[in-house]
């Protein structure tokens, strides 16, 4: 049985395919049409999924959209009357929703009537549940989301059991972790879509001096449930304006309207920041302040749904589970035990969520799978990578190219990371989320403490304060950081033993955490070689690992990664079986 989940008209479109219970495919659209985040109708991604499979539009038996336009209705209809502009763009959407199928078979030039599959909407939230726990190792998980909004609500809780999960609250609109995370990255300066991540890094540089404004912008629930929150309305505009995205188009990266009103930089003591002005020791305060802040209500909400499911572990997911900081303190502050991230926490992982809704809560089928890797994007056989070398100047420019066994690999390209060098790593399938995970890789010396800005002045070209990661040896991780569960998306940040910091210096942030990645040969053996065989020349089981990309998505074909290499200045690239070395 073949379903097809599909994120579409949203941030991060993406599509999954799911057969017979099992993940066959999963990409954000993003990394075909190379638009950052894009949003639309994700089609070349569709298409990818079918093609991994083998099949075609006519064998699929379900596809799944994870929108739900008739959720939460009354709450729509109340702001709808309030804000036309907002009702306006709600039929927009409806109507763009309603047309799937036939999007669906324009996109293949296909006739609808030969589309047999079954269509379901699944609520935006449930998804976002579906995508963590449904992929977990875990038969028994509290679960828990949270965003900036879908269907109308930022955050939903339940529990999941085998093959159920029951939902058991949830947050609607106007009130929202994301949105506040992403009003004050506005009020910061920081206006890009998909920001927030700059602004968690910043947050290590200040102090959380203002604590008792933040408590005013985010409140804990009074009275009813207090399990909750709520916002401090006077300082947002989304209430009165209608949260401003554009989802539409898939040729643009999304775009967010101002959220925050005049109220939230007078209650912070300082006029919002322009992006062009500089920062300064007041901004990282208050990065730091709407971090802690964060990290009260998140965590505050966590420990309430440990005592009340009584689960030792946690499935997260939505945008917030991102903020691989708070994640790291879950094991301190709450009684779980286990966590688990979907690696596309935000809303790319809709599409792996609704196939898998569908899947086990609609169909009743039982747990076959669990998702222990991220590598579910398309790859390239050696016979293309070699034509792609082909086609490019660096079969011409007097570049070294060396086709080697893979000790010998290994062992070369351990001692050019050791010496300094920055290497591009591309291998197999394209990661599933926003991180790479040692498939589409720049790989670098983390004893260097200069190499963090090397890598930025040379290839990155990104703020000064926003900390590189390191990809860890998954057996080595309690003998560096404080903590050793696993993260193998990336996903929590752990502090550096006090005694390793100067040893790994280049990926350990300024407050001594890491953002690290545990790495196992299971997951992907050529990636724990290469780690083993540095550890092997320099007794560290670390390399720093950065997306393969230069403000670009990150390179999917082996013809990106070679104008990546090109375009930047990495010394080396391993390209499948194949080092390549500049002149
Ligand atoms: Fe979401």
């Amino acid at each position: 049985m073949n379903i097809l989940g599909i994120n579409a008209y949203h941030g991060n479109a993406s599509a999954a395919l799911v057969c017979d219970g099992k993940l066959i495919a999963a990409v954000e659209e993003e990394r075909f049409n190379r638009v950052k985040y894009a949003a639309g109708f994700p089609a070349a991604a569709i298409r990818y999924c079918l093609k991994e499979a083998g099949i075609t539009l006519a064998d699929l038996d379900h596809v799944a959209v994870p929108r739900n336009p008739y959720a939460r209705l009354a709450t729509k209809l109340f702001y709808a009357v309030r804000m036309p502009s907002f009702a306006r763009e709600r039929i927009r959407v409806i109507s763009k929703f309603t047309a799937i199928p036939a999007a669906l078979a324009g996109a293949f030039d296909y006739d609808p009537s030969k589309i047999k599959a079954a269509f379901h909407r699944v609520e935006h939230h449930q998804a976002h549940l579906a995508s963590s726990y449904f992929v977990s190792p875990f038969d028994h998980a509290a679960l828990l989301s949270a965003d900036g909004l879908g269907d109308f609500a930022s955050s939903m809780w339940g529990t999941g059991r085998g093959s159920r999960m029951e939902i058991d609250g949830a947050i609607a609109f106007p009130h929202s972790l994301g949105l506040y995370y992403s009003a004050v990255t506005q009020c910061l300066g920081f206006l890009k879509f998909g920001d927030e991540y700059k602004v968690m890094g910043l947050a290590a540089y200040g102090q959380p001096e203002k604590m008792e404004a933040f408590r005013d912008i985010v409140r804990f629930s009074s009275g009813g449930s207090k399990f909750g929150f709520r916002l401090g309305l006077d300082y947002f505009t989304h209430h009165k304006t209608g949260p401003e995205m554009s989802w539409a188009e898939s040729d643009k990266t999304p775009t967010l309207g101002k959220m925050f009103s005049d109220a939230m930089p007078k209650l912070l003591g300082a006029p919002a920041r322009n992006p062009d002005e500089p920062l300064e020791q007041r901004h990282r305060n208050l990065a730091s302040s709407l971090q802690a802040r964060l990290e009260e209500v998140y965590l505050g909400m966590l420990k309430k749904l440990g005592s009340k499911t009584g689960a030792k572990a946690v499935c997260l997911s939505g945008g917030v589970a991102f903020n691989c900081v708070a994640n790291g303190k879950i094991f301190d502050r709450t009684p779980f035990e286990k966590v688990y991230v979907h690696p596309a926490a935000g809303d790319a992982g809709l599409a792996v969520g609704a196939a898998y809704h569908v899947w086990h809560q609609t169909l009743g089928k039982p747990r076959s799978f669990v998702m222990n890797h991220a590598y579910w994007g398309p790859g390239y056989t050696q016979a293309e990578v070699r034509a792609a070398i082909q086609a490019n100047a660096v079969s011409r420019g007097g570049y070294t190219l060396i086709e080697l066994p893979e000790e010998e690999l290994m062992r070369r390209t351990a001692s050019i990371i050791a010496e300094g060098k920055i290497l591009g790593w591309y291998q197999g399938r394209v990661e599933w989320g926003p991180r790479a995970l040692g498939n589409r890789s720049i790989v670098a010396d983390p004893r260097r403490p200069e190499m963090k800005e090397i890598l930025n002045q040379r290839i990155k070209h990104r703020e000064i304060f926003r900390p590189f990661a390191p990809s860890i040896l998954a057996e080595k991780t309690g003998e560096w950081f404080e903590k050793s569960h696993p993260s193998p998306f990336m996903t929590l940040a752990y502090s550096v033993l006090p005694d390793k910091r100067d040893k790994i210096p280049a990926p350990t942030h300024v407050d001594g955490t890491g953002r690290l990645q545990t790495v196992t040969r299971e997951a992907n053996p050529r990636y724990h070689a290469l780690i083993s065989e540095f550890e092997r020349q320099t007794g560290v089981p670390v390399v720093l690992n950065t997306s393969f990309n230069d403000n670009e998505p990150i390179v999917c074909r082996p013809e990106e990664a070679l104008d990546c290499f090109l375009r930047t200045q990495m010394d080396a690239l391993v390209l499948g079986d194949i080092l390549i070395t500049r002149p």
